[in-house]
């Protein structure tokens, strides 16, 4: 082998040795921040050091990116001057959508963590109007960090996360139930307070769960807007599909597209949703039929709700009558579990009921109520006969106690004679 060879031969060793020595303590002190978080943990200023001491929860850490994947610079060397040579220092809030969606609406990039990951966050954000106003230069909406912090951010699944449902009313709270914050932007700033007194907050907070609605399952993730008038049905209908289905289908619904109400939310109102009652129909003072002047007694629509109302109120009458009598018979010992088992499909006319009333039609509400009727009359059909057994069990009772008494008495007359005899 000529020299040169030799030579080549054992430069090529000795940068083989020299890459690795190099390249291997860097790997390892990128590993979660490298540099960059061994410097800034100790930094006496809170905000600088913030920053590293929240990374620990961070998943962008758990996934094993580094600071360095936002802020550029460089995280294997432990001067800070050559550490930060050419790194983005604090995006401003105009800049930080692009800095996050620099990997987020990178497809190829985000598939190769996760095949299935969405890359559509920074455009729908965008659509939003949070989004547009940042882009005509408004700092005051809301970006990425607001809704999921900087650095510790984590998967909505995490209880600690500012996206997980039961934090989400607060993380918008911070802005929009802050008066002073909102103070320019004339919209109201009772959303929080009125949602944290509804049906849909409580069955979240207080029932634990997660299927009723919290602010971001009606305005969306990223695209947060208010949802149109003509579509909030289609917003509550993701969930109360069957009711949306009626709606729809009512004269309603393009009535109210033409008075620009706001759909569902006209009569059940938005963030502060109650139970429903069968008084908020009809023609009485908690009516929404007559609430904003929409129904009299004197017009058809108005006759329609007096008349749907009195059909409900007679199932839930003959209902009540039915309860009473198999309770009666149950505290008297009669057996009446089937009839219970089937007076308990009355209470599913009546959820039926309430719910075609959104169609508008006084046949639909008609057909079901006659359908609960006949069970309810069954059921207290069964009440009476449970009573008329247990007044036939006890005449029998009566007359076995005759005939044995009279038996007995025989007997002693019987044993008397013979006594006697
Ligand atoms: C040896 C310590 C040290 C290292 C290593 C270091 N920093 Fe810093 N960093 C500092 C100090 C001190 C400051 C505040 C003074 C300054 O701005 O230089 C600072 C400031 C910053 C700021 C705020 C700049 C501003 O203008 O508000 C950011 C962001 C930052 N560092 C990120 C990083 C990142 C990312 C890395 C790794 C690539 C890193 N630092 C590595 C010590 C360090
Ligand atoms: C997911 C992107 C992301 C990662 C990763 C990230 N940062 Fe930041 N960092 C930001 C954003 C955005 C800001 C702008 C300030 C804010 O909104 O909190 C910022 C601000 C900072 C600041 C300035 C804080 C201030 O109040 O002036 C420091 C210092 C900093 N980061 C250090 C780090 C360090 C150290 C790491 C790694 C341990 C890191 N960052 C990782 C996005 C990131
Ligand atoms: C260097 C590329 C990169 C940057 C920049 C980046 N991310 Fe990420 N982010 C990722 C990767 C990779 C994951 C993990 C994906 C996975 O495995 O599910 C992730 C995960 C997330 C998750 C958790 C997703 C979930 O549900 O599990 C959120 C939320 C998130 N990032 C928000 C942000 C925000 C906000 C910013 C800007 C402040 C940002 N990211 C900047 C790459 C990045
Ligand atoms: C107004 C609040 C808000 C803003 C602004 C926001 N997000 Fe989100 N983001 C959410 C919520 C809420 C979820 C959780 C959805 C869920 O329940 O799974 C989420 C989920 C995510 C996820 C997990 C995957 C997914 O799409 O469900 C990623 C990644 C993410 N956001 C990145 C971003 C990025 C990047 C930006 C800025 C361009 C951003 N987000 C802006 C509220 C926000
Ligand atoms: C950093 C503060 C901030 C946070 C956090 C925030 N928002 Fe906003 N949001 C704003 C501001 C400011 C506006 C007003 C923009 C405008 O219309 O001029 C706005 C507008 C809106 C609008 C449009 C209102 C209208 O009538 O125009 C909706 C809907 C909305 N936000 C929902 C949400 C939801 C849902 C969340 C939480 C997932 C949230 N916001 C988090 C600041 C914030
Ligand atoms: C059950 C669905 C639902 C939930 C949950 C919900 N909203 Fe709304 N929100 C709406 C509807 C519908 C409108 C529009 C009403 C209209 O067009 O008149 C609206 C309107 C808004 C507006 C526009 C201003 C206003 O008051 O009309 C903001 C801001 C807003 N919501 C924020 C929030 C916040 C913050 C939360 C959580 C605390 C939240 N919303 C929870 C359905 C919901
Ligand atoms: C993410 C799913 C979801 C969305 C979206 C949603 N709801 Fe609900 N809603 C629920 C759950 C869960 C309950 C509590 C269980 C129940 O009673 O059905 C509930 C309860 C209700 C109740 C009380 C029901 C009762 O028993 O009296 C009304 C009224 C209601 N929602 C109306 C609305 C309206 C109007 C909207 C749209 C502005 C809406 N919901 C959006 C899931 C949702
Ligand atoms: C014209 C007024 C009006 C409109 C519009 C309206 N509702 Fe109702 N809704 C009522 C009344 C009144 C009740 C009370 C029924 C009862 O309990 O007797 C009710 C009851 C409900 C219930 C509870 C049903 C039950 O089982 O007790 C839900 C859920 C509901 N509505 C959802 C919706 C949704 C979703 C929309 C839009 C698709 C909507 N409503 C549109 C008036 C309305």
């Amino acid at each position: 082998m000529r020299p040169g060879r030799w030579f080549r031969c054992i430069a090529a060793g000795a940068s083989v040795v020299l890459v690795q020595v190099i390249l291997q303590p860097a790997a390892v002190a990128q590993q979660g921040g490298g540099e960059c978080l061994v410097c800034h943990v100790t930094l006496d200023d809170d905000a600088l050091s913030e920053p590293a001491t929240a990374w620990e929860a961070d998943t962008h850490n758990l996934t094993g990116l580094t600071c360095t994947g936002c802020h550029g610079g460089d995280a294997a060397t432990a001067i800070a001057d050559v550490a930060h040579a050419g790194m983005v220092a604090t995006p401003t809030r105009g800049n930080t959508p692009d800095m996050c969606g620099r990997c987020h609406a990178n497809a190829d990039f985000m598939r190769d963590y996760d095949p299935d990951i969405r890359i559509d966050q920074l455009e729908r954000y965008y659509t939003s109007r949070h989004g547009q106003r940042l882009l005509e230069g408004d700092d005051g909406v809301a970006t990425c960090v607001d809704c999921h912090s900087a650095h510790s951010i984590q998967s909505s699944v995490e209880t600690t996360s500012l996206t997980h449902p039961l934090n989400i009313p607060s993380t918008c709270g911070s802005c929009h139930a802050d008066e002073e914050h909102m103070s320019s932007y004339g919209i109201a700033t009772d959303q929080l307070d009125e949602y944290e007194r509804s049906i849909h907050w409580k069955m979240v907070a207080e029932e634990g769960d997660l299927s009723s609605p919290v602010c971001n399952d009606c305005h969306g993730n990223h695209g947060a807007v208010p949802p149109g008038h003509s579509s909030v049905g289609r917003v509550c209908g993701e969930c109360h599909f069957q009711i949306e289905t009626f709606f729809a289908a009512s004269p309603h619904d393009s009535v109210f597209v033409g008075l620009d109400r706001p759909g569902c939310a006209t009569c059940h109102g938005n963030h502060d949703i109650q139970v429903a009652e069968d008084e908020q129909f009809g023609l009485g003072d908690r009516s929404t039929c007559t609430g904003a002047g929409c129904h009299t007694e004197q017009d058809e629509g108005g006759v329609a709700a007096a008349r749907m109302k009195l059909l409900v109120d007679s199932l839930v009458r003959a209902y009540g009558r039915s309860d009473s009598i198999l309770h009666e018979a149950e505290l008297a010992g009669m057996p009446v579990d089937q009839a219970r088992f089937e007076l308990a499909q009355v209470q599913t006319a009546l959820v039926s009921a309430r719910a075609v009333m959104h169609s508008a039609r006084l046949d639909s509400v008609g057909a079901k109520i006659d359908e609960g009727l006949a069970l309810a009359d069954a059921g207290f059909g069964a009440g009476e006969g449970a009573f008329v057994e247990l007044s036939s069990r006890r005449l029998g009772l009566a007359v076995s106690a005759v005939v044995i008494f009279v038996l007995v008495i025989g007997l002693i007359l019987r044993i008397r004679e013979l006594e006697m005899g």
